[in-house]
């Protein structure tokens, strides 16, 4: 088991990296942690604060991960970077995927060079979506042996990153894992993503949105799960191997948005149907036996239902972390029709 004393953590400050940075001050006191982000519209240093000011465990770096002088300063010392940086959400990546080469591609390379030179091993954190979509009605799920198939822009620079993330090990030898997970929900989700996204329109008086048909499924985890998967494959999983994350929490949109209405005491029809996402991918669903079976690792948040409750419930107490984001957001969802 590889035992890492003092990681570089990529995204901190963002939904799923920050979970991760709380997960592992919480379960590995041992461990510090260095968080490089550049606080992007999506980056949010609250969401790490209370860990800065408590003890000397956590530290911030304000970067870009493609800054390769800063790179140079900062990684040596490490004996991982565990790679969550990224632009992560499609519609930004229809309206403007410049970005998105920029810091998933440009910025993993940046990073794979930063840890050949100091040659400490690199986890990096990507998505399902890098494989398309499966049919609804099928009993197909994905395996770490589905082709790659990226529809999105944002899909499509991950699907790149993961590729170079190989070529980085068997070209170099570098001690790469990579894992593959599906939809997060929990507490620090931005307000452009749909579990917020309708939370924070009923909180603010506004109809909730659903694209197309409200079919789409997606294959829903907690990010707390996520965390503990990435820390398992950081420790457990074999270099060069890629392992799929996921809870077996497939459900379509109409049903989580039905759930929300509920769970928020609203009728079930209280929503507006929106204009579809341009190539928006039908379905999600993933297999994830290699990492149950060879790692060991087991979800904690099956219920589904009781995790979104208590999403409901954060996003309810916590408006001082949200308010500041949701005009601006909304009136870009405006502009695109949706
Ligand atoms: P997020 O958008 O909430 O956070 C991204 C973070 O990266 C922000 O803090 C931002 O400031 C930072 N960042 C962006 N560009 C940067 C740059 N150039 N340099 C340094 N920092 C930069 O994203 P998220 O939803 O937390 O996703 C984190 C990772 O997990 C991504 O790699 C994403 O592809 C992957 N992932 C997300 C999901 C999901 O459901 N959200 C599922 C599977 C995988
Ligand atoms: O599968 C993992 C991926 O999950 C991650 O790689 C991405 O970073 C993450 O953003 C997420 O991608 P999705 O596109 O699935 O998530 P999003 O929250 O944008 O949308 C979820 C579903 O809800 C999708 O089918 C589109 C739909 N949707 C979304 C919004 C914002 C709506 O119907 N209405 C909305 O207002």
């Amino acid at each position: 088991e590889f035992r890492p004393r003092n990681i570089l953590v990529t995204g901190g400050c963002g939904f799923i990296g920050s979970n991760f940075v709380h997960y592992v001050h919480r379960h590995h006191p041992d461990v510090h942690i260095t968080v490089l982000d550049k606080l992007t519209y999506a980056g949010n240093l609250a969401n790490i604060q209370p860990l800065l000011d408590d003890d000397k465990q956590v530290a911030f770096v304000r970067g870009d991960i493609c800054d390769t002088a800063l790179l140079e300063r900062i990684v040596p010392g490490h004996d991982a970077i565990v790679h969550f940086a990224a632009e992560s959400h499609n519609d930004n990546s229809i309206a403007d995927p410049r970005p998105f080469v920029h810091t998933n591609v440009d910025g993993t390379v940046a990073l794979l060079e930063a840890a050949r030179a100091a040659n400490i091993r690199f986890h990096h954190v990507s998505t399902d979506e890098v494989f398309g979509d499966l049919p609804l009605d099928s009993p197909e799920r994905f395996t770490e042996s589905s082709p790659y198939r990226p529809s999105s822009p944002y899909s499509s620079t991950k699907a790149s990153s993961d590729m170079l993330v190989r070529a980085w090990h068997r070209t170099y030898g570098l001690d790469v894992t990579i894992s593959n997970c599906s939809n997060n929900y929990g507490p620090f989700q931005h307000v452009e993503k749909f579990i917020p996204r309708q939370i924070t329109n009923l909180l603010d008086g506004r109809r909730p949105k659903l694209y197309g048909d409200g079919r789409n499924v997606r294959d829903w985890i907690h990010t707390d799960d996520h965390s503990s998967a990435v820390w398992t494959v950081l420790t457990k999983g074999m270099p060069g191997e890629t392992y799929l994350v996921g809870a077996d929490g497939e459900r379509d949109n109409l049903s989580v948005l039905r759930a929300i209405l509920r769970a928020m005491g609203r009728p079930e029809d209280d929503f507006d149907w929106v204009r579809d996402r341009p190539g928006h991918d039908r379905r999600y669903a993933i297999d994830p036996t290699k990492l149950r079976t060879e790692l060991g690792w087991q979800p904690r948040h099956t219920d589904f239902l009781a995790g979104l409750t208590d999403t409901i419930q954060w996003y309810t107490t916590h408006e001082s972390w949200w308010r500041p984001d949701k005009a601006a957001t909304e009136r870009q969802y405006a502009e695109r029709g949706q």
